[in-house]
């Protein structure tokens, strides 16, 4: 059996852990997996190495954060000829199964290609952004937020000092679940998430109420929120139609906000790309390595077209395209079952 593994879309901490897993798992099998380099830009190009991965070059993967594969956002859907280069190149290379890491857009991609007999394939969930249906978390969502609650806390010390409110800016696209986690963890005066509409009169009266007792306040604020003064059907989008949400600089606007409101000094900061980076932590290494060998499991089990979940304690298989067809966005009501956190 000759494999073809990738990685796609934004890296995260524990895809190394996940590939080391899903090789050392093939190996077992004697399957030869061979890095393809890029993403779906891998297979588009032809830049696939010349020999299968060995245990030398994944045993050390632990603990790196990034992926050895490199990574990209290409989507071969949008261009004809960059989809029949892909069906070329993998009748080219022998690729009897590729494996893919990734979002909802690499795992889409991987869906189609299955769906559409071009080549088996067997999906691996990532995203630090925790907004894949049907996997309870995916892998590089809790090292996230350990960097930026780790941000906050020292966020605190110089808010403290200063008399001010500052906030926090997090990643996490159209899925408030960063900033909520870092929000709750960190001891925030206030989260602000895409699912929940913004109403700066209310989190500005808590803010001063807070303010009152300890002359300092926190907000995290993800970088979805939906903000009065955008109009995104302008805004400069990827490759798959996201639009490119760090220029709207949702920090800045609602640290002036806050000023402006409450005459209270305020700064922004934002964690940017500083949350992808850096060491996995043990929950992901171990997410990532059972979804490595259990993904080389359904290889071995000719159970293609499936992407590995975690549901409950369980690492299990689901159809990708029941994990690409909708976000796992934040539940209003479990925003709604913590607000007790922002009334005093
Ligand atoms: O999807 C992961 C993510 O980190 C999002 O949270 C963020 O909006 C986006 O990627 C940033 O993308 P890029 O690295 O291409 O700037």
């Amino acid at each position: 059996m000759k494999i073809g593994i990738l990685t796609g879309g934004g890296d995260c901490p524990g895809l190394n852990p996940a590939i080391r897993g899903f090789v050392l798992q093939s190996l077992d099998y004697g399957y030869d997996v061979y890095a393809i380099r890029e993403g779906w830009r891998g297979l588009v190009k032809g830049i696939v190495d010349d020999r299968p991965l060995s245990i030398s070059d994944v045993e050390e993967l632990i603990w790196q954060g990034g992926t050895v594969l490199r990574s990209s956002r290409t989507n071969p859907y949008k261009d004809p000829e960059q989809l029949e280069a892909v069906r070329t190149n993998i009748q080219r290379y022998g690729f009897d199964c590729i494996a893919a890491l990734g979002g909802e857009d690499t795992l889409g991609v991987a869906s189609k290609l299955y769906h559409d007999g071009i080549v088996n394939t067997v999906g691996i969930p990532k995203t630090m952004d925790n907004d894949l249906s049907e996997t309870d978390y995916t892998f590089g969502f809790d090292t996230s937020v350990g960097v930026d609650v780790d941000a906050v806390d020292r966020l605190r010390d110089t808010a403290r000092s200063h008399m001010r409110i500052i906030v926090l800016e997090v990643m996490g696209r159209h899925a408030g679940w960063v900033a909520l986690y870092t929000g709750i963890a960190g001891g925030a005066d206030w989260i602000l998430l895409p699912e929940v509409p913004l109403d700066l009169d209310a989190m500005c009266e808590h803010l001063k109420t807070a303010y009152a007792r300890k002359k300092y306040g926190i907000v995290v604020a993800s970088e979805g929120v939906e903000l009065p003064h955008i109009d995104e059907s302008t805004a400069e989008r990827d490759a798959f139609g996201h639009v490119i949400l760090g220029d709207r600089n949702v920090g800045e606007y609602i640290a002036d906000e806050i000023e402006k409101r409450t005459g209270i000094e305020t700064r922004a900061a934002v964690t940017g790309h500083i949350q992808r980076g850096g060491r996995p932590s043990a929950f992901d290494r171990v997410l990532a390595t059972r979804c490595g060998i259990r993904a080389a499991q359904c290889v071995h089990e000719g159970d293609f077209g499936k992407m590995v979940a975690i549901k409950g304690t369980e690492i299990v298989a689901v159809p990708i395209e029941r994990a690409v067809g909708t976000l796992k966005t934040v539940p209003v009501e479990l925003y709604e079952s913590i607000k007790t956190l922002f009334n005093k």
